[in-house]
């Protein structure tokens, strides 16, 4: 099949790699020249993991290929996909569609059909509408269906849930339109992937009904982490304990400094919006946005207890900026709220990330960023762990307690035994456990 991807950022740029892997044609269009120069070279524009080879591999087998060209990159495709990005439009929270309104009218000046053109960004439900109404108008001859296929692929695992998804959902009108999306899909529902063929609406809500309850998983249990922390409890023992109950299954209960990326926040605040135009409030929601809100500031809080009497002046080394590990993402990432808080209070904040300084430095100008950890932990005050990063998991703790100013080791991933840490010379503190008496 010919297949167009518009937008080629994580989502096009793994959606396109992986259709092509399959046996597809594609293009994939952006309108960011140094990007598609880039991937012309072979360049990534992005860290993510595998994505490089897979890439390489379809471009030299001629199945994949980039072009700035809009109408040159849809002629003759058979299914064109919208994957241009929804941030959240200044000032109400509302998803910013712009980007998705623009490319269906660049879509509807070229189109001739028959294709499907296909919403994965994510999108409120009734943009699928919307994009139907701008082709009609533009093009009111051509063959074509507008489709929802929300994406479900996470930073850092892109490839393997794109080529091994949980589901594939489809929100089509029309049969004509879903009999091609299976063709699309085909590869993957003979691995038996469940194919769930929904109402366009059902499928754009799909998407953000799932983005608000893992959001909301997340929340649960740093809210049961603050609670063990004054109870005397311990929160890895208690999400354990509730995550091998298959109600409740064990992912997403691992308490940490609160959620970010370049979903969860975005899309909990766009839901919010589409709930109150429809007058069917989502309190539980509003909630989850409130306290992860709160809750990456208190961490910043928390080190600034960890530090002692007076903060201003210590140093600060934050291990892991991205907002996840295996991602050089650092959208809504709880470290810049970290930092905002140190900065305020005095304390002169280094970092360090194996991935994302490059995307870090602009977000956090007064950081100083470091090659390596030892190096930004030298005549540090504490170090605090905020991305749990394969390459921080093994940290040389006794090296670091070595070489740094006050030994206050901050675990907000809870990776470190405080027992390990403690006796390697370090003053632990974390998070989900009362502070060490002795600590
Ligand atoms: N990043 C994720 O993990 C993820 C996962 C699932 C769904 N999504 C959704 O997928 C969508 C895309 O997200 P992303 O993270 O890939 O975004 P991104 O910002 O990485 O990429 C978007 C790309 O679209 C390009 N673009 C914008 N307007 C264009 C136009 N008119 N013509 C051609 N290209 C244009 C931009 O230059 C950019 O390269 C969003 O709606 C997001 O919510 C993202």
């Amino acid at each position: 099949m010919r297949i167009a991807i518009i937008g080629t950022g994580y989502v096009g740029l793994v959606s396109g790699a992986c259709f092509s892997d399959f046996g597809h044609d594609v293009v994939c269009v952006d309108k960011d020249e140094a990007k598609i120069d880039a991937l012309e070279r072979g360049v990534m524009p992005i860290f993510e993991p595998g994505l490089g080879p897979l890439v390489a591999r379809n471009v030299a087998a001629g199945r994949l290929a980039f072009t700035t060209d809009l109408p040159a990159g849809i002629r003759d495709a058979e299914a064109i996909f919208i994957a241009v990005g929804t941030p959240s439009r200044r000032g109400d929270g509302h998803a910013d569609l712009s980007y998705v309104y623009g490319v269906a009218n660049e879509i509807a000046a070229e189109l001739k059909g028959p294709a499907v053109i296909v919403t994965k960004s994510t999108v409120p439900v009734g943009t699928g509408d919307e994009v139907e109404r701008i082709l009609r108008e533009a093009a009111p001859g051509a063959r074509a269906w507008v489709v929802s296929n929300p994406e479900f692929l996470r930073e850092g695992a892109a490839i393997e849930d794109f080529k091994h998804p949980d589901r594939i959902v489809i929100g089509a009108e029309d049969e004509e339109a879903a009999e091609i999306m299976r063709e699309v899909y085909r590869p993957l529902y003979l691995n038996k992937a469940p194919l769930l063929i929904t109402t366009r609406r059902s499928a754009e809500l799909i998407k953000y009904a799932a983005n608000a309850f893992l959001a909301t998983k997340i929340t649960f249990i740093n809210e049961i982490a603050d609670l063990c922390e004054a109870v005397g409890a311990e929160v890895q023992d208690v999400a354990r304990g509730i995550g091998l109950d298959g109600r409740i299954g064990a992912k997403f209960l691992h308490a940490g400094p609160g959620y970010g990326g370049s979903c969860f926040p975005k899309d909990t605040l766009a839901l919010l919006k589409t709930a109150e135009d429809h007058h069917a409030p989502l309190r539980i929601v509003e909630a989850v946005v409130k306290v992860n809100d709160a809750r990456k500031r208190a961490m910043g809080r928390k080190v600034i207890r960890a530090l002692g009497a007076e903060p201003r002046g210590k140093i600060v080394a934050l291990l892991g900026l991205a907002f996840k590990p295996n991602t050089d993402d650092m959208r809504d990432a709880p470290s810049l709220d970290i930092v905002q808080v140190l900065e305020d209070a005095g304390v002169s904040v280094r970092g360090y990330d194996p991935e994302s300084m490059e995307q870090a430095r602009p977000l956090m100008p007064n950081v100083e960023l470091f090659a390596n950890p030892y190096a930004a932990a030298q005549g540090a005050d504490a170090v605090v762990l905020v991305t749990e990063w394969d390459a921080l998991r093994a940290l040389d703790l006794k090296r670091l307690a070595a070489t740094m100013r006050q030994g206050v080791f901050v675990d907000l991933r809870n990776v470190y035994p405080p027992e390990d840490v403690e006796a390697d010379g370090l003053a632990w503190h974390g998070i989900g456990r009362a502070p060490r008496k002795d600590g």
